[in-house]
Parts: C-alpha cells; sequence; structure tokens
C-alpha cells in the first residue's frame, strides 16, 4: 500500500502552447484539449489501413476494454494479428503514479501497461498507433499525415498554438497529449458504483455483498485490499482497488492466447513464449512474472482476466486465489474450466518470484468464495441508488 498521486504530471510542450492559445472561451484549454483527445480516440482513420481506433479495444460500453471476448487477446488492424496480452481497461488509470522504483518500499510502483513499460498516459498513447500488431503504422509521420487529413485538423491550431501540426515530432506530442487529457476526464473515472454510493451513505449493501467485503479485506481471509484497497484514499478520494504495485500470481499460460500461433516475425519463439512481465522491462530475474495490479472497478464487466485472459470467470479467479497450492499440478495444459473440473491447476507460466505468502491457501469456504464474488459485481460504474 502506498500514497497515490495523481499521475498529471507529464509536461509536455504543447501544454505551455496551449496556455498561450486560450481564446476568451468558456471551456478551459485543458477540456478543448480532452474534446480533441475524444475526436482521436473514436477515429478509426487513424490506423494503417484505416478500420482500427483506440476504441476498437477500449469500449466505453464495456469499461473501456475489448468487446470482442472470443479470443483472450485482441486483434490488430490486420485481423490475423493478435497481440500477447489481454486487453485492460483505461479506466482510473489516469491515477497510476509515473513508473518508478520506491525506496522505501523497496519495489517498482506506477507507469502504463500491465509490465509498467510506459511511464505516463502521453507515453502509453505512443505505442499502439505504431505496434504492427495493433494500428501498424510504420512511423509517427503517417499518423500525423493522417491527423493533417481529419474534419478535426483544424483544431489543433486553437488547442496547441499556430502550426502545431506542421512538423511531425511536436505534432505527435500535441496528438498524444490530448489523448491523455482526455483519458484523464470523468468519464474514465466516474466513480458510480455500488459500493461508492455505499460509501458516501447513498446505498446499502445486501448482507452476502457485506460479507464478501469482509472476506476482501481480511487479512487472514481473503486479504485481496492488501493490493487492491477498497477503503477511501488519503485524500479522502473514493478506492482505486489498485495499488499500482507489481506481482506474479503464478497465473498458468493460456494455451488459447493466438499469440503462441503469431508468425516468426511478432514472436520467435513460437509456443515457448514465456511473458516475463516487470522483468523483462527493468531487466531483472528478481521481477519476472510480475504484473501490475488491476484495478477491479468494473471487474464484472471485463472479462476474461489477468494478463494473458486466462480466466473466464470471476469465480475461477477466486478459486485460484484460494486453494492455488493445495491443488496438484494439472498434466499437460488445461484452460480455466477444465482445469476446474479435473481439480488441478496448471503450473505457473513463470514459477520464479511467484507470491506464495498473501495467496494460494487462504482457506475459504465455497459460500465465502461466492460472498467475494457478489462483492466484486458492486464495482461496475453507472450503479443508480
Ligand atoms: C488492438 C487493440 C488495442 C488498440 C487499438 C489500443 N489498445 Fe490500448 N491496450 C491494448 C492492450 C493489449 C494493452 C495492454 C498491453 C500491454 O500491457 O503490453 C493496452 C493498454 C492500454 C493502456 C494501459 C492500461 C493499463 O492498465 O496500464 C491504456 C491507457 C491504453 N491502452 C490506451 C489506448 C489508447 C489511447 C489507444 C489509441 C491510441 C489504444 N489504447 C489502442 C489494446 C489496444
Ligand atoms: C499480492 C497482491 C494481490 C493480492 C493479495 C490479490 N491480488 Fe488480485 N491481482 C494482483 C495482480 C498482480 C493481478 C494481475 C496478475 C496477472 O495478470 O498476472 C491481479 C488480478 C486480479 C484480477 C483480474 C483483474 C483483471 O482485470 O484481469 C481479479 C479479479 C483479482 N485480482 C481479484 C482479487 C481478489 C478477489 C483477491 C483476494 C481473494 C485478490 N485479487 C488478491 C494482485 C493481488
Amino acid at each position: 500500500m502506498k500514497t497515490l498521486s495523481l499521475g498529471w504530471a507529464a509536461l509536455v510542450a504543447c501544454n505551455l502552447m496551449a496556455v498561450a492559445s486560450l481564446a476568451a472561451a468558456e471551456v478551459s484549454p485543458v477540456e478543448r484539449k480532452a474534446q480533441l483527445g475524444r475526436l482521436l480516440f473514436f477515429d478509426a482513420t487513424l490506423s494503417e489501413p484505416a478500420g482500427q481506433s483506440c476504441a476498437s479495444c477500449h469500449d466505453p460500453a464495456v469499461a473501456f476494454v475489448d468487446p470482442d471476448t472470443a479470443k483472450p487477446t485482441s486483434k490488430g488492424v490486420h485481423r490475423e494479428r493478435f497481440g500477447s496480452r489481454n486487453t485492460p481497461s483505461a479506466m482510473y488509470m489516469a491515477f497510476s503514479p509515473a513508473f518508478h522504483f520506491d525506496q522505501a518500499e523497496g519495489h517498482y510502483v506506477g507507469g502504463q501497461f500491465w509490465d509498467g513499460r510506459a511511464a505516463t498516459l502521453e507515453e502509453q498513447a505512443k505505442a499502439p498507433f505504431l505496434a504492427p500488431l495493433e494500428m501498424a503504422n510504420p512511423d509517427k509521420r503517417a499518423v500525423v499525415e493522417k491527423v493533417r487529413r481529419a474534419a478535426y485538423a483544424g483544431q489543433f491550431d486553437e488547442v496547441f498554438g499556430k502550426d502545431a501540426l506542421a512538423a511531425v515530432e511536436p505534432a505527435f506530442e500535441c496528438i498524444v497529449a490530448a489523448l491523455a487529457a482526455f483519458e484523464r476526464t470523468a468519464e474514465f473515472q466516474p466513480f458510480t458504483t455500488k459500493h461508492d454510493a455505499w460509501l458516501q451513505g447513498r446505498a446499502k449493501l445486501s448482507s452476502q455483498e457485506l460479507r464478501g467485503l469482509a472476506l476482501f479485506n481480511d487479512e487472514k481471509k481473503g486479504n485481496c485490499a492488501a493490493c487492491h484497497p477498497s477503503q477511501r484514499r488519503p485524500d479522502g478520494g473514493l478506492p482505486l482497488f489498485t495499488d499500482f504495485t507489481y506481482d506474479n500470481l503464478g497465473v498458468p499460460k493460456n494455451p488459447e492466447n493466438p499469440f503462441y500461433r503469431q508468425h516468426k516475425a511478432w514472436n520467435p519463439q513460437g509456443a515457448k513464449f514465456v511473458d516475463r512481465g516487470l522483468g523483462g522491462v527493468v531487466k531483472k530475474r528478481s521481477e519476472d512474472g510480475k504484473f501490475k495490479v488491476p484495478t477491479l472497478r468494473n471487474i464484472a464487466r471485463t472479462a476474461p482476466y489477468m494478463h494473458n485472459g486466462y480466466f473466464r470467470t470471476l469465480r475461477g479467479v477466486v478459486a485460484f486465489y484460494n486453494d492455488r497450492d493445495l491443488r496438484p499440478a494439472c498434466k499437460g495444459a488445461a484452460i480455466e474450466a477444465e482445469a476446474l473440473k479435473r481439480g488441478c491447476w496448471p503450473r505457473p507460466e513463470l514459477r520464479r518470484n511467484v507470491n506464495t505468502e498473501e495467496m494460494g491457501r487462504l482457506g475459504l469456504s465455497e459460500q465465502d468464495v461466492d460472498d467475494i464474488v457478489a462483492f466484486l459485481q458492486t464495482l461496475s460504474d453507472g450503479y443508480v441508488p
């Protein structure tokens, strides 16, 4: 657990220009930047070929995850290409502090992506445009040229100052600054769950939901809040259900991950591919297999679960936390449903650094598991008391 600071800090040259060009408008410069970011976010002409926008994989109708759940990972604009990781929600990620090593706590925290490899939302937004398995633009110039042709191109000068799109590098910085501004709006962090309403004294949780919450918080039971804090933040803000730290839960390889069958150009290791997570970013074996703690807000809407989408159900996730270290190892690969049926769990994708202290043998009853799952259903935004 740690004190969270807002990830607003990234200073891009465009931010300063924006202030200078503030017209006598009723809308603030930040709002106008965010409105432009919204247009970019939904613009499917910004991929190569055209056809995929940020919203294709981060759809507001499903808490900004991929609405296509047929596969555990998302397809790119080239529809036969699949990435290696499950698309996380982009919601509440504005709260992730810039990626850093916390000296006092002795661990990494914050950043964007499952492995923290982008420090900020601005840095993150650059990646999908240029990723061959996603929007597949060959370079920044290609992205900027597409934006120059967009109906809203003229707004760039209004928001960021004269000739904002004239040169490729600064133009690309303005594009990602606008996207990040959009991702910092209330649309991405509405704080309107049943649990929020309960904390504000505007709703009642059922007795089962309350039992689930107690188990979720109890260090001797679920202990979930150790990494997914459920209490108000130190500044009084509603809980984010992530502390933005990194852990290896021992999640099995997902035999259904289409990345294993990708062309050698994207995945030279084929079926032997192992996702090192944070370890691959900071180049340390001691961080191998660790992934960023995801928020549990809207979790009922964002299946499948975990970095590789191994779990299709919340019940399976909680069962895994409960008895990961009690069941025998499955012989060979097994998807979640098979493992549950056979009473086994496959070995971890990466055995180094698996957390055996806070999970694996929680001693929860079947009823306890159901109660925690019931509580998790109270974390979906849009609840009307
Ligand atoms: C083809 C699907 C796809 C598209 C298109 C896409 N994303 Fe993502 N997004 C992903 C995946 C997969 C990840 C996780 C990748 C990883 O961790 O390595 C991700 C991660 C993120 C994150 C980090 C969330 C977190 O929990 O750390 C943000 C924010 C985000 N995307 C925003 C965007 C924006 C902005 C765009 C458009 C410029 C975009 N995405 C386009 C699939 C996509
Ligand atoms: C030691 C830290 C830690 C504890 C304790 C913990 N989690 Fe997690 N949780 C994580 C991490 C890290 C991930 C992502 C791991 C991955 O993808 O490999 C995760 C993922 C999840 C996911 C999937 C989220 C998604 O978007 O895919 C759910 C659901 C979840 N946890 C629920 C729980 C519940 C319920 C408990 C208590 C029974 C719990 N967690 C306890 C760290 C923790």
